[in-house]
C-alpha cells in the first residue's frame, strides 16, 4: 500500500506486483481502489492539490458503475489513475488483485470529444489502435472495425470521413474505436455530454447493449443524474474535492434497459435519491489544498 509517509519513486514503488490481495472478503475484485489519494503538484510551489482522497471502490467483472460529483472533485483524475496515467499518493489500486502497472490495452478511455483523425476514414479510425498493436494484420483489423461499426449501429459508413458524420455518429465511432483493442474495462469520461438530449438517450441504450454484447466492465463519469440512474448497476456519488465516494447507490433494474424505465415513478425516486446525496455532499464542501 502506498502511503504519504513513504513517497513512491515510481508508479509501482512500494507495491509487490506478484502479490495478490484478496481483501477482507477473500474474493478478488476485478477493479479495486482502497484508500486511494491522488495529488497534483502546484507549479512553482511545494504545495500539492489533493484531487482524490480516501477513495474506495470495487467492481466485479461486467459491472457498470457511474461516478457523479461536483465539477473538479476528481472523477477524471480517478479514471486517469485506473488507466495508468497518474500515480497514487496513497492507497492501492488493483486489477484482479495486482497493482495497476501503467497504461495497457486491457483498459480503454472514451472521452467527451471524439477527436477522430480527420484524414482517416471512419473504418481506419476504428482500426487504428489495433494496427498499432501489430497483433493483427491490416485486413483483419479492417474486418474487426467493420464488425464494431455494425455493433454500434454504423454499418456502411466505414468509408466516410469523420467530418461527414453527425455528433451522435462520431460518438458511436469513438466507442467502436475504444472497443477495437478488446479492452476488459471501458473508462468513459462524459462521453455523451456534448450530444443533444434525444440522441444521448438513444446512445445510452446502445451503450448498454454493446457492453452486454462485449461483456465489458464500465466506469462511466457523468454530470447527468438521469444518465447515471439509467446506465449503472451502482451510482457512486463523490464529495467535493478532495473527492471521495460518500455514497454508493444500487440501481435495482437488470441491464440492458429500455427507454420506458425512465418514465416510471421508481426511476424518479432513484434520481431524487442520487440528487439528494449529491447536493447534500456539495453543501458540505471542504478545501483540498495542502
Ligand atoms: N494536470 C493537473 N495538474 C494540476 N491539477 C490538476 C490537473 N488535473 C486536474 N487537476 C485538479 O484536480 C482536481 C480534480 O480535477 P478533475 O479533472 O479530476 O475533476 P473532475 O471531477 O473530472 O471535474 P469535471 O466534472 O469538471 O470534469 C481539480 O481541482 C483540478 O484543477
Ligand atoms: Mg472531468
Amino acid at each position: 500500500m502506498l502511503s504519504r509517509d513513504k513517497p513512491a519513486l515510481s508508479r509501482t514503488a512500494g507495491r509487490d506486483a506478484a502479490h495478490i490481495d484478496v481483501g477482507a472478503t477473500g474474493r478478488i475484485a476485478h477493479l479495486e481502489a482502497r484508500g486511494v489519494a491522488i495529488d497534483y503538484a502546484k507549479p512553482g510551489s511545494k504545495e500539492v492539490t489533493t484531487a482524490v482522497e480516501q477513495c474506495d471502490l470495487s467492481l466485479e467483472r461486467g459491472d457498470f458503475v457511474c461516478l457523479v460529483g461536483p465539477s473538479g472533485c476528481g472523477k477524471t483524475t480517478l479514471l486517469n489513475a485506473v488507466a495508468g496515467f497518474v500515480e497514487l499518493a496513497e492507497g492501492d489500486l488493483e486489477l484482479d488483485g495486482r497493482p495497476i502497472p501503467g497504461p495497457g490495452p486491457d483498459r480503454a478511455m472514451v472521452f467527451q470529444h471524439a477527436n477522430l483523425l480527420p484524414w482517416r476514414t471512419v473504418q481506419a479510425n476504428v482500426s487504428y489502435g489495433l494496427e498499432l498493436t501489430k497483433k493483427v494484420k491490416k485486413p483483419a483489423a479492417k474486418q474487426r472495425a467493420d464488425e464494431l461499426l455494425e455493433l454500434v449501429g454504423l454499418a456502411g459508413v466505414g468509408q466516410q470521413y469523420p467530418a461527414q458524420l453527425s455528433g451522435g455518429m462520431q460518438a458511436r465511432v469513438n466507442l467502436a474505436r475504444a472497443l477495437a483493442v478488446e479492452p476488459e474495462i471501458l473508462l468513459l469520461d462524459e462521453p455523451f455530454a456534448a450530444i443533444d438530449a434525444q440522441t444521448r438517450e438513444v446512445l445510452q441504450v446502445e451503450l448498454l447493449r454493446v457492453c452486454a454484447a462485449r461483456d465489458v466492465t464500465a466506469l462511466f463519469v457523468t454530470h447527468d443524474i438521469t444518465e447515471a440512474a439509467f446506465l449503472a448497476d451502482r451510482v457512486c456519488v463523490f464529495s467535493p474535492r478532495p473527492g471521495r465516494i460518500v455514497k454508493e447507490i444500487t440501481v435495482p433494474w437488470p441491464r440492458p434497459r429500455s427507454h420506458e424505465i425512465r418514465r416510471t415513478r421508481e426511476f424518479s425516486q432513484l434520481r431524487d435519491e442520487i440528487a439528494d446525496v449529491l447536493y447534500g455532499a456539495k453543501a458540505g464542501a471542504g478545501e483540498g489544498t495542502r
